[in-house]
């Protein structure tokens, strides 16, 4: 089976090629192209959803026809067309999910509407040799913080989640408060790499509570309060560096500790023994070696995706499609985009 995704939720134009012949768990990526809006939106200090609509359409034909180049394929060979129908950004979404149900029509093949979640979520599996098993998931993106009981495709319990911002909103708006560019996520990891993350000590919201649910916005005003104390004109920019860096790495070390506590007692609830992290966040390398460490310690298998599958992509749309395909599990061209669209099969346990 030959799968086309396409990825248009925010600010990445995506188009990946996955195969995985029958029988077969774990797909080969053929291609995976990515070309970010990232610089284009910076200067405004976030997305702006009219520009990366209007550069989507004109950046999708060019990496589609990369996509299909470098995955050595014809648009004629693709068996199934998957695409992000939610959520996101509707203009955003329109283009890609317009283009894969257009293809799909020209080619008369079925389509598959991937919840861009869904894709996060499976996507460490995709190059897991033994393919997706039952598992706990922690989802640490830009827009989600969740922590997931997966057991199997559509059959998730939903165990925790960000009651206020996600782990990536967090560092975006505390970078954005220390005039760092966007997104603020690689920014403040870079500098908490020369930081000592135990000169300012942060809270850790939520961290002791006996639920699995996160709050992170409290982070920010605690940089907000910090500030002051520490340049009288309050502006980040007279801050030293190295007092900047130990700041980045007290920030980045707090989101770390209530995403590990929280990940390890979820664990210990759900009885799932394979914890796989996902989204823009699980690209940061002291929270994956924090998370190795642990995870050792308790003898789960941690599962990662590599690092150009963490932030969006189209393979994970793809592979979500795939899983989808096999069941027979296809979607009708009607399926409309949706910017809240929730993910199909999720319950709340109480
Ligand atoms: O998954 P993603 O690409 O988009 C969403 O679906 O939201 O995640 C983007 C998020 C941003 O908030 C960005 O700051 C964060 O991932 N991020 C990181 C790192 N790289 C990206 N956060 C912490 N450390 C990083 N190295
Ligand atoms: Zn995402």
């Amino acid at each position: 089976m030959l799968v086309l995704g396409i990825e248009s939720s925010c600010d990445e134009t995506a188009v990946a090629l996955l195969e995985a012949a029958a029988g077969e768990v774990q797909p080969r990526v053929l291609s995976s192209v990515i070309s970010t809006q990232i610089p284009l939106h910076r200067m405004y200090g976030g997305v702006i959803p009219e520009l990366a609509s209007r550069n989507h359409s004109s950046n999708l034909p060019v990496v589609l026809r990369e996509a299909l180049e470098k995955a050595g394929r014809s648009i004629h060979e693709v068996d199934v067309f998957a695409s992000t129908a939610g959520p996101g950004l509707v203009a955003a979404l329109l283009v890609g999910n317009t283009a894969a149900k257009a293809l799909a029509l020209a080619a008369k093949k079925p389509f598959v509407a991937v919840n861009h979640l869904e894709g996060h979520m499976l996507s460490p599996f995709i190059t897991r040799p033994q393919g997706l098993v039952p598992h706990l998931s922690l989802v640490v993106s830009g827009g989600h913080t969740l922590l997931v009981d997966v057991r199997g495709v559509s059959n998730y319990t939903l165990m925790g989640r960000s009651l206020d911002d996600a782990a990536g909103e967090a560092f975006d708006k505390v970078a954005k408060m220390l005039d760092l560019p966007y997104p603020g996520g690689p920014e403040i990891d870079k500098r908490a790499e020369q930081g000592d993350p135990e000169r300012f000590r942060l809270p850790r919201p939520m961290m002791h509570e006996n639920h699995l649910n996160f709050s992170f916005s409290g982070l920010k005003t605690a940089v907000l309060y910090t500030l002051p104390k520490l340049t009288p004109s309050g502006n980040p920019n007279d801050l030293p560096e190295q007092t900047l860096c130990d700041l980045c790495a007290g920030v980045r070390q707090a989101i770390i500790d209530v995403l590990l506590h929280k990940a390890m007692k979820a664990l210990r609830k759900s009885g799932h023994k394979v914890l796989a992290v996902s989204g823009g966040v699980s690209c940061n390398s002291a929270l994956r070696a924090q998370l190795a460490a642990r995870c050792e310690r308790a003898r789960v298998e941690l599962v990662l995706p590599p690092n150009s599958l963490t932030t969006d992509n189209a393979a994970m749309i793809a592979y979500a499609g795939m899983l989808r395909a096999q069941h027979g599990d296809f979607s009708p061209l009607e399926t409309p985009v949706d910017p809240n669209l929730k993910l199909a099969g999720m319950q709340t346990r109480a």
